[in-house]
């Protein structure tokens, strides 16, 4: 029976998505399925048994990507079921970012014991005067989930909404408000009054916001972070913001040099910390990895394509394969060879990889499965009754 993984806490709605007989544990040698969130994976051993990784979360850069695709385990994540949360948690970094709220409550403190305490905030508060993000200008990098949805709230906040997203998806530009401006990133950067960088680590996205890129922003501008802590360069930032180019700088990942900094806020990665998210992370991915692990059926992966079909044929044999010509041909004249109707055929490919999903009006022998595993530039089969 398949033996699940759990490597962080997740919540308990996701076990309600497997069917009867799975196990569920934090310590295996070779699970069937991984769920995680934060664990870092990258020294991880991938055992032989392993067919996918299930992330409940956005980000994926725990998770050794090309060491699982060498393998052909799926990786999962669950893109906008966590978007609510940090949304939330971004709109209350807007007004952190314009008000000096948080050294505010802070100096409260200090006056516990005070006499005449009214006396003294009203003597003290004018060290916080702070702005309102009305009117201003926000920059939104990345026009995913959570980007769309900072927008569009910041807009209805009276906000003026520039968007940049080179992938911006078709249900990303039918969900944005049309008030939002697009810009390219140059235009963005140099016009924005705060900016929120909402984009996953790649090795393109590394130190976006350098030394080079704060002395193109607008002086005085805010930066909200809650993507990942490397995309902003910390020396740069610490120095841009004790220069005063940087008004307030905001995070969600802590670094040593940034905390205790005036005018640097950090946040213990509490972008999606709330239970709402946490139920609706875990219940996604655990939807995926059944429905992988049960019918081949792959969505929202980061490492193969997205490819699903419901089960209507005796037997259906799923193929990891690389995106490379003659495979797909190859694959179905040996099962034409052994004399098998193919039903449906689904096959889509990834960059480099391919998968295909194989619907046949019957078993195939051990001898075609053979054959076909043993075929060039194929990767993975399995066979599911
Ligand atoms: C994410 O990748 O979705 C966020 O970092 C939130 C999290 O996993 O806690």
């Amino acid at each position: 029976m398949p033996q699940i993984l759990k490597l962080n806490e997740i919540s308990p709605v996701a076990d309600k998505e497997f069917p009867a007989g799975y196990t569920f544990t934090k310590e295996a040698e070779n699970p069937d399925g991984i769920m995680l969130r934060s664990f870092n994976m990258h020294e991880y051993p991938l055992g032989s048994n392993l067919l996918a990784v299930a992330r409940a979360g956005a980000g994926t850069n725990n998770i050794p990507i090309p060491a699982c695709t060498d393998k052909g385990i799926v990786v999962f994540n669950t893109p906008g079921a966590n978007a609510n949360a940090v949304k939330e948690l971004v709109i209350c970094e807007l007004f952190l970012g314009g008000r000096k709220i948080v050294d505010a409550i802070d100096w409260v403190k200090t006056l516990k014991g005070t006499e005449g305490i009214s006396k003294a905030v009203e003597k003290g508060k004018s060290k916080f005067v702070g702005h309102e993000i009305s009117g201003k200008t926000l920059g939104v990098i990345g026009l995913g989930a959570i980007g769309v949805m900072v927008a569009n709230t910041a807009v209805d906040l009276g906000m003026d909404v520039i968007g940049y997203d080179p992938y911006l998806s078709v249900a990303g530009a039918l969900h944005l408000d049309n008030r939002v401006h697009t810009a390219d990133l140059d235009t963005l950067i140099k016009s924005a009054d705060f900016v929120t960088v909402h984009v996953p680590l790649t090795p393109d996205t590394d130190k976006m916001f350098n030394a080079e890129t704060f002395a193109r922003m607008k002086d005085g501008a805010v930066l909200i972070n809650n993507s990942r802590g490397e995309l902003v360069d910390a020396d740069a930032v610490l120095a841009a913001v004790r220069s005063g180019k940087i008004e307030r700088y905001i995070t969600d990942f802590p670094a040593d040099c940034l905390i205790g900094e005036p005018n640097i806020v950090c946040v213990p990665h509490l972008g999606a910390s709330t239970p709402e998210a946490e139920d609706n992370c875990a219940q996604m991915a655990a939807k995926e990895l059944v429905d992988y692990i049960e019918n081949g059926n792959i969505t929202h992966s980061v490492n193969f394509p997205d490819v699903s079909a419901p089960r209507a044929s005796a037997a259906r044999i799923c193929i990891m394969h690389k995106n490379v010509e003659g495979v797909i041909s190859s694959i179905t004249s040996a099962v034409s060879k052994a004399g098998i109707n193919i039903a449906n055929l689904l096959d889509k490919s990834k960059k480099e990889m391919a998968y295909m999903i194989l619907d046949l009006d019957e078993k195939p022998s051990d001898k075609l499965v053979k054959e076909l595993t043993g075929q060039a530039n194929v990767l993975r089969v399995r066979v599911l009754g």
